[in-house]
């Protein structure tokens, strides 16, 4: 249980807000490279700040306060340039850095004043692994880890957006809070089919240990052991607010102090009889959280997960849990932010930052499946697989998949997701 002023502290991300301060001060995945493919302008609110995040016609991406510096209109309605973009209702043009190189009617009207160019706010993007990064921190900007999986050749990778109507935290505190696979992924979903038979295997014991990039969390079940690579390797919570499944990395992006950026970055390795593949482009689509009637939609395991986010309130009173053994994770990583938040006041990096570039190569994360998922595998040895099978059957993550992206994958994986006899995927 947290006092008033600690989950506030934790929680409120906005300018000038110790929270949105400290996690300014890491590199965050904001938007999917190919979705500048249609439209060169996007408009996006990152930690209470409204911005537009654009590709130039030069190929490159800028970040810059939306609100252009004349009269306040939004540059979102503008146009892209060789080198920055434009506000459409008088021309002035912004550079990468949120400058602005040119005001056509008083250039007009006065070539030889020099005027003290006025500028917007404009942050640092980097593209990788299909995403377009953003710092919105002080300078000098960390390294934009460049983890290992996202170098895995030979895999067919989708990038998904949701936005969440509550605040990140919530949303993160479900990455060290292994028991409630056994509730939110098995035996809801079973109830709520019917299904009265017994219930999945209990959770017997977890741990949560530090680890250099974040947290790892470590549990096992009835039926197994420690041995489990689920207990022997565990699975890393990157910090502050992403996830690592090997196949699947999460993040929780801050939008404001009620709404959460939620990207997830999915791989999976084609079996190895379609080897060589390469892909041309990363596509990215934007999942649906409710169905056409309105109602949440809890058909897959990422939907389900943001329901009993959304559930707690657009944010979680912490004033008011009974919290007991299961929320070791969750406690492990609120004391961790609030450590975090001393050693960022003490002019200190917090955890988990990058510095060194000769470090910042292809960095393996603690991962069940590695070889597998990695190496690939043969069909027939994939469809048995406990991760691969399933993911081959259908994307589980989330809900809305559009179908050109299913028709791709099958493409690419030689198959017919229909056709395949496989069980429906169980989280572990
Ligand atoms: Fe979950």
């Amino acid at each position: 249980m947290l006092t008033e002023e600690q989950n506030r502290l934790l929680t409120e991300v906005g300018p000038g807000k110790p929270m949105g301060d400290l996690l300014r001060r890491y590199w965050h995945p904001v938007a999917g490279v190919s979705e500048f493919d249609k439209k060169p302008i996007k408009a996006i609110r990152l930690f209470g700040e409204n911005l537009v995040l654009f590709r130039s016609l030069d190929g490159r991406f800028g970040l810059v306060g939306s609100r252009c510096a004349h009269r306040g209109s939004n540059l979102a309605f503008g146009f892209v340039e060789e080198d920055g973009i434009r506000c459409g209702y008088h021309g002035w043009r912004y550079n990468l850095r949120g400058e602005c190189t040119s005001r056509p009617f008083e250039e007009t009207v006065a070539p030889d004043r020099k005027l003290k160019a006025p500028k917007i706010d404009g942050y640092p993007v980097r593209v990788k692994a299909g995403m377009v990064w953003a710092y919105m921190g002080p300078q000098p900007a960390p390294e934009l880890p460049d983890w290992e999986t996202f170098s895995w050749p030979n895999c067919f990778v989708q990038v998904v957006m949701a936005e969440i109507p509550c605040n990140w935290l919530q949303c993160q505190e479900n990455t060290v809070d292994p028991v409630h696979f056994e509730w939110m992924h098995n035996n809801g979903p079973q109830r709520r089919a019917g299904d009265t038979g017994p219930l999945s295997p209990k959770t017997l014991d977890l741990a949560i240990e530090d680890f250099e990039y974040g947290l790892v969390s470590r549990r096992y079940r009835e039926g197994t052991d420690k041995t489990t690579p689920l207990w022997s390797v565990g699975r890393a919570v990157l910090w502050p607010n992403g996830w690592y499944f090997g196949h699947h990395f999460e993040w929780k992006v801050p939008i404001d102090d009620t709404h959460t950026l939620f990207v997830t970055w999915a791989a999976l390795h084609v079996p190895t009889e379609c080897e060589p593949y390469v892909q041309a482009t990363i596509p990215t689509w934007t999942a649906p959280i409710k169905d056409e009637r309105g109602d949440w939609i809890v058909s897959h395991v990422g939907n389900q997960d943001i329901v009993a986010w959304i559930s707690q309130g657009p944010i979680a009173d912490r004033t008011h849990e009974s919290l007991g053994a299961s929320d070791r994770g969750v406690v492990a990583l609120r004391n961790r932010l609030l450590e975090d938040l001393k050693t960022v006041a003490d002019g200190k990096d917090p955890r988990g930052l990058i510095r060194d570039p000769a470090k910042n190569v292809r960095i393996e994360l603690p991962c069940v499946a590695r070889v597998e998922l990695m190496n690939g595998l043969l069909k027939a040895e994939m469809l048995k697989h406990p991760v691969m099978g399933p993911f081959l059957r259908e994307f589980y993550s989330m809900a809305g998949q559009p179908a050109a992206i299913k028709e791709e994958f099958e493409r690419v994986m030689a198959v017919k997701q229909s056709t395949l006899d496989l069980p429906t995927f169980v989280p572990r």
